[in-house]
């Protein structure tokens, strides 16, 4: 077994890129998290998908494609799709890395560390 694909073992098929077109988003189960899968542009983001105010369903939300964050359609609290973290500095939702190989989108299995209390900026 190559090294990439004992690293792809970690990450989950969730989707065809065809079926996460550019401005849509879709839910995934990954494990034991309900994942969003955000098409922004062309690049593929993945975060959980449950808001920490009261369980909204961010893959339903408004997608700032500038600041790349999503609102959560509930009572509009706005996470980072880079890095999860809220607008506010709120409780951040988690995020993962994402991999699209052939047309197909994976998600990683575990999430990447929660960033916590940090004060929403984009790295782009
Ligand atoms: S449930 Fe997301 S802001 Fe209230």
């Amino acid at each position: 077994m190559r090294i990439e694909d004992a690293a792809m073992d970690e990450f989950v098929r969730v989707f065809s890129l065809d079926e996460v077109a550019p401005g849509t988003a879709r839910l995934a189960t990954v494990g034991s998290y309900d994942v969003g899968v955000f098409n922004v542009d062309g690049t593929i983001y993945a975060i959980d998908n449950v808001c920490p105010h009261v369980d909204g369903p961010l893959h339903g939300g408004k997608v700032n494609k500038a600041a790349c964050t999503v609102s959560c359609p509930l009572h509009g609290r706005d996470f980072s799709l880079i890095d999860g973290t809220e607008g506010y500095g709120r409780q951040s939702v988690a995020t993962f890395d994402v991999s699209v190989r052939d047309g197909e989108i994976y998600v990683a299995s575990t999430p990447r560390p929660l960033v916590s209390g940090a004060t929403q900026t984009s790295n782009r």
